[in-house]
């Protein structure tokens, strides 16, 4: 923090260090290239492209850190106010990935934002308003869209145990965004789960939805990736 700029610092870790099973590549997803660019490097990009950002910590998978990864902050230069990009070494479990990228986070950073490399097309407009909102006062801020299907929660036969008012479901994408104390406080309980709002929501928390983007969405499939070529293709 300097005189210019009063805000607390914002730290973004970005989790990439997923095998990318469902995408199936043969090297891990953060490393397969999206017109010409790998997700990673995408990803990394957009986080840096977001003004209140200060640090952001890049979760890659172990074999990668040296090698692969190892170029990821010279891939990056930052001129001017230094966004510094550190690259670690994920685990087996996104919740583990994120505490070892969250272990490598400045104590600066009084703001921390956890996002999936996979969603590597996140517009800033989409940081700029889970920043605002942890800013306002919100411990813990997700982004989501309204969804079209209606939702069904079912038990482990396939038996539908309740139906949720569409109205009132979202689509919960990243980046998530809480004070370092909240995301300390969420992952303290050692607990896994598929993102941190759980987590957060499991100790009491207060999760807050503003808006997300369809251009959010996680590359997950084979069709997730040529959904995503079409987009930039039709961007350029
Ligand atoms: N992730 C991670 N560490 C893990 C697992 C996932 O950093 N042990 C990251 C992924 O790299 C991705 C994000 O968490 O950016 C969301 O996970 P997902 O889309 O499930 O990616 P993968 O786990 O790689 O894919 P799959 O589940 O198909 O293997
Ligand atoms: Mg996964």
């Amino acid at each position: 923090m300097t005189d210019a700029d009063p805000e607390p610092g914002v730290g973004v870790v970005v989790v990439a260090a997923g095998s990318g099973s469902r995408l199936g590549a043969g090297v891990p997803k953060a490393f397969v290239a999206i017109g010409g660019e790998r997700i990673v490097d995408r990803a990394v990009r957009g986080a840096l492209a977001v003004r209140a950002v200060s640090q952001v910590v890049v979760v890659v998978p172990a074999a990668y850190v040296q090698g692969e990864a190892g170029d990821l902050a010279a891939v990056h230069p930052e001129p001017g106010p230094v966004a510094r990009v550190t690259v670690v070494a994920g685990g087996a479990e996104r919740t583990d990935s994120v505490r070892a990228g969250l272990a490598a986070l400045d104590a600066a950073c009084a703001i921390v934002l956890v996002h999936d490399a996979a969603r590597c097309l996140t517009p800033a407009g989409v940081y700029d308003r889970v920043i605002a909102a942890v800013r306002a006062g919100d411990e813990a801020v997700v982004p989501g869209l309204p969804v079209v299907d209606t939702m069904k929660v079912v038990d482990a036969d396939g038996l539908v145990l309740l139906t949720p008012e569409r109205a009132r479901v979202r689509a919960i994408q990243t980046p998530q965004g809480f004070t370092r104390a909240a995301l300390d406080r969420a992952h303290a309980s050692g607990q896994l789960a598929t993102d941190d709002a759980a987590l957060a929501e499991a100790c009491g928390i207060p999760v807050r939805v503003v808006l997300g983007d369809p251009l959010a969405l996680k590359v997950t499939t084979p069709e997730d990736l040529a959904y995503a070529e079409r987009l930039l293709e039709g961007a350029r």
